[in-house]
C-alpha cells in the first residue's frame, strides 16, 4: 500500500510514457511485460535504417539495437521496433534499477534539482554550497570501510586514470621525502623526461581492462582492438587465474594456480625495479570484459600482502562488480581482506565515476587531480535515489536470491548440453558460463536476441550476465527458458 502511494505520481507519468505500461498498469509499479515479446527480425528495420544513418556520421558497427527509451521499463529493453527484450545486459552492466524507475524519474520534478542539472559547476572550483553535504550522504555511508576520501570523476576510464595519477604522486612523495619539487624536476617534466616525468609503472593482469584512455588503456590487456596502434607504457603485466571448474573438484590445482600467479606478480616487481618500478597493482575482484575470471578470496588476501610488503599501492577497479550485483555493495567485501584497499574505482551502476581513497592518496598540491567537470552533481542526485531503492527494497538480498535461482538453472543447462556449455561461475547476479568456442558463443548469444533476452559476450567464448539489481526469480525461470530453447535449437 505504502509503495503503491509512493510509486503512484511517477506512476502517471510512466503510464503516460511506455505503452507497455498502459498494458500492464495494475499488475506492478514498473507495469512490466510478462514476457519478451518479439515482432519484427532482429535486428528489425528500423534499427537498421537508423544504424545506417548514424554509421555515416561515425564508426557505428558496434550498435545493436536502437532503443526507445520511453518505452523501457524495469528489466524490459524495448527497441525501436517495438521489440520488447528482457535485459540481462542493462547497457554494459550500467543500470543499476531496471528501466524508468518511478523514483527516479520523480527525481527532476523538484526545481533545486533542475537548477543543478541546468547549472553544471566545474566542480574544482565552483562547487555548489551543498557538494560537501551531498559527498557526506550520498557517497561516504557506501564507502568501503577505512576510505574516507572521495572524488567523483567522469566515467570508468577516467576514474583509473585519476587513481593511477593519485598513485604515482603518493609513491614520487614517499620517496622525495617532502612535498616541495626541485628545479629539475620542474623543468624535466615539461620535456617529458624524468625526473619531473618519472619511470613508474602500474601493474595489471592477462585479460583484466581497465579502460581506454592512454594510461588505463595501458593496464588494458583483453583485446588487441581495444590497444591497436595507439602508443602503451612499457608497464608489468602478470596472468591472472584461471580457474578449473567445477571449483569443488579442482581445489588443488586451483591453489597452485594462486600461488602461481602471485609468483609471477612478485617476478614482475622485481624486474621492473631498476628500469620502471611499480608504484601500484590494479586488479578487478571478478575480471569482466576479459572473461568473467574469478579469483579467490586467499588469492587477493596474498596480493594485498604483497603489496604491502612491496611497499605498493592496491587499486581495486569495481567499475563493473561495484554497486550491488554480487549481492554486496562492493565486490572485495567477499575477500575478506584484513584492511582496506589503498584505492576503488567505480562508475557504471554507480551512475556518478569516481574513486574513493585512503587519505594518503590525496595530493599536497590542488590541480594535480582535477579536471573541469570532476563528475556532475545531477549524477548524485540520482545516485541517491538508486542507493535509497537498494535499501528500502532490500536489493542486495533479492540479488542474493534470485541469483541462486539462476546459477542453480545454468548447472542444470551446463549438465543437459555438456558439448555446448560449461564452467558455470560467479557470484550474485554476476553470473558467466563459457561456450564450447567463440563460433557457438556468438550463436547463442544472436539466439538468446533472437528469443527475446539481451545477454553479453566476455573474453575467448563466454557469456555474461549483468541484469540489474530488480532482476527477480521470475525474471530469472524467463532467462532460463529462452537459453535452453536456444541451445535446443543449435
Ligand atoms: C572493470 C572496468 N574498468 C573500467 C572500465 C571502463 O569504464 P568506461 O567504459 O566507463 O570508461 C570498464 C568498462 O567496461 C570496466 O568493466
Amino acid at each position: 500500500m505504502l509503495r503503491a502511494i509512493q510509486y503512484s505520481s511517477a506512476n502517471k507519468l510512466l503510464q503516460l510514457a511506455t505503452t507497455s505500461c498502459a498494458r500492464n498498469a495494475s499488475s506492478s509499479p514498473q507495469c512490466e511485460p510478462s514476457k519478451p515479446n518479439i515482432r519484427t527480425a532482429v535486428p528489425g528495420p528500423k534499427t537498421l535504417q537508423l544504424s545506417a544513418e548514424l554509421n555515416q556520421l561515425q564508426q557505428a558497427g558496434s550498435v545493436q539495437l536502437i532503443g526507445d527509451y520511453e518505452r523501457c521499463v524495469g528489466n524490459y529493453f524495448v527497441d525501436v521496433d517495438g521489440n520488447e527484450f528482457l535485459d540481462a545486459f542493462t547497457q554494459i552492466s550500467s543500470i543499476p534499477v531496471g528501466y524508468n524507475h518511478p523514483h527516479l524519474l520523480t527525481a527532476f520534478e523538484d526545481q533545486k534539482n533542475i537548477k543543478a542539472l541546468v547549472n553544471r559547476p566545474a566542480l574544482g572550483v565552483f562547487p555548489d554550497k551543498e557538494w560537501p553535504q551531498k559527498l557526506r550522504d550520498i557517497l561516504l555511508p557506501v564507502a568501503p570501510s577505512g576510505l574516507t576520501n572521495i572524488s567523483t570523476m567522469m566515467c570508468g576510464s577516467c576514474s583509473n586514470e585519476n587513481a593511477y595519477k593519485a598513485v604515482f604522486i603518493w609513491y614520487r612523495n614517499k620517496e622525495r621525502g617532502t612535498v616541495e619539487f626541485s628545479e629539475e624536476e620542474m623543468q624535466s617534466c615539461m620535456k617529458n623526461a624524468a625526473p619531473g616525468s618519472p619511470n613508474l609503472s602500474i601493474l595489471s593482469f592477462v585479460d583484466a581492462f581497465h579502460g581506454r584512455t592512454f594510461g588505463s588503456l595501458s593496464t588494458t590487456r583483453s583485446k588487441a582492438i581495444h590497444k591497436i596502434d595507439v602508443p602503451a607504457f612499457d608497464w608489468p603485466v602478470a596472468p591472472f587465474p584461471k580457474y578449473r571448474y567445477p571449483l569443488d573438484q579442482f581445489e588443488r590445482e586451483n591453489q597452485e594456480e594462486d600461488a602461481r600467479c602471485l609468483e609471477q606478480v612478485q617476478a614482475r616487481i622485481n624486474e621492473y625495479k631498476s628500469r620502471c618500478p611499480v608504484a601500484g597493482v590494479v586488479v578487478e575482484p571478478i575480471q569482466s570484459e576479459g572473461g568473467d575470471n574469478e579469483a579467490s578470496p586467499q588469492f587477493f588476501r596474498n596480493l594485498q600482502k604483497l603489496c604491502k610488503e612491496n611497499g605498493i599501492a592496491l587499486i581495486i577497479d569495481e567499475v563493473q562488480t561495484g554497486c550491488g550485483p554480487t549481492g554486496k555493495m562492493w565486490a572485495y567485501e567477499h575477500f575478506e581482506l584484513p584492511s582496506p584497499p589503498d584505492l576503488l574505482t567505480f562508475s557504471k551502476k554507480m551512475l556518478t565515476g569516481g574513486f574513493y581513497f585512503k587519505p594518503e592518496f590525496k595530493p599536497p598540491q590542488a590541480y594535480r587531480v582535477f579536471n573541469t567537470w570532476m563528475g556532475d552533481p545531477s549524477k548524485l542526485i540520482l545516485l541517491e535515489r538508486v542507493l535509497q531503492v537498494i535499501k528500502r527494497e532490500n536489493l542486495l538480498d533479492r540479488v542474493q536470491k534470485t541469483g541462486a535461482v539462476l546459477k542453480g538453472g545454468l548447472h542444470e543447462l551446463e549438465k543437459e548440453f555438456p558439448q555446448l556449455i560449461h564452467s558455470v561461475r560467479g557470484r550474485g547476479t554476476f553470473l558467466s558460463f563459457t561456450a564450447k568456442d567463440s563460433a557457438v558463443r556468438d550463436q547463442i548469444n544472436n539466439g538468446l536476441k533472437k528469443n527475446g533476452v539481451l545477454g553479453g559476450g566476455c573474453g575467448e567464448a563466454s557469456i555474461r550476465l549483468r541484469p540489474s539489481l530488480v532482476f527477480e526469480p521470475k525474471h530469472a525461470h524467463i532467462y532460463l527458458d529462452v537459453l535452453r530453447k536456444t541451445l535446443k535449437e543449435l
